[in-house]
């Protein structure tokens, strides 16, 4: 099955992608954390990719469709996958929608996370990652066992660079002008299915894996 997770910054694409792909045993492709990852490591795409992600402004297309055929064309994405963070334009959507067909291969499903932009300032201010396994906390909502410590590898927590209040606002912004008409595009081909990010992580998850089952049965 071939998802893609579509939502404002701090929906909870990233938290509920890695349940998603888990359960269904398919790779989570996070355009975020593969850019994140090229920065830590100083690679070409990193250097190339730091300013915009630390303003809060989208990569350009063109350097975000070879990054993301190259990663489509790995054998563990025969199976299918689950987009997180991908597309997020109309001409990354449409490029997307190419390279399937040619392989003969299309998207079943987009899941609309949505939230109310305060909750979404309230939820990245007290967000903490980890730099290893790429593991996601929350301070109020699903905080670490032990305070600042990820409990799978054990390494220190950090704040994302781009979680700073103004920086939010703007990928708010971005986000309206640039992601919401995917949500036209993908209602018109009967495969989007809106869930509200509300009562928290563990509720909503049930409710995402319903939704799916409904789009594999068509
Ligand atoms: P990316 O990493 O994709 O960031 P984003 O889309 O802004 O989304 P976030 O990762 O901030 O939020 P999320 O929805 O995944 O929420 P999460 O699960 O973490 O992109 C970063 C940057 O990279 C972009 O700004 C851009 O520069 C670049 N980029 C990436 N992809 C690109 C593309 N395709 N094209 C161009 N540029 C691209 O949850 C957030 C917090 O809330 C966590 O603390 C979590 O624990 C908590 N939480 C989750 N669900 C709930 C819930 N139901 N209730 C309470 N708390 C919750």
């Amino acid at each position: 099955m071939r998802l893609v997770f579509l939502g404002p910054p701090g929906a909870g694409k990233g938290t509920q992608a890695r349940m998603v792909s888990e359960k269904l045993g398919l790779p989570q492709i996070s355009t975020g954390d593969i850019l994140r990852e090229a920065v830590r490591r100083q690679t070409e795409l990193g250097a190339k990719a730091k300013a915009y992600m630390d303003a809060g402004e989208l990569v350009p297309d063109g350097v975000m469709l070879s990054l993301v055929d190259a990663r489509l064309a790995e054998a563990d994405c025969h199976r299918g996958f689950v987009l997180d963070g991908y597309p997020r334009t109309l001409p990354q959507a449409r490029a997307l929608d190419e390279v399937l067909s040619r392989a003969k291969q299309r998207i079943d499903g987009v899941v609309l996370i949505d939230v109310a932009d305060d909750e979404v300032v309230r939820r990245l201010s007290r967000r903490r990652v980890c730099p290893q396994c790429k593991g996601l906390y929350n301070l109020d909502a699903d905080p670490p066992k032990v305070e600042g410590v990820c409990d799978q590898c054990g390494v220190e927590l950090i704040t994302r660079t781009d979680d700073s209040e103004g920086t939010i606002r703007n990928r708010l912004e971005v986000y309206r002008n640039e992601t919401l008409p995917l949500v036209e595009y993908y209602q018109a081909k009967g495969i989007l299915a809106g869930v509200p990010s509300e009562g928290g992580i563990q509720k909503v998850f049930p409710v995402i894996m319903e939704k799916i089952s409904r789009l594999r049965q068509g």
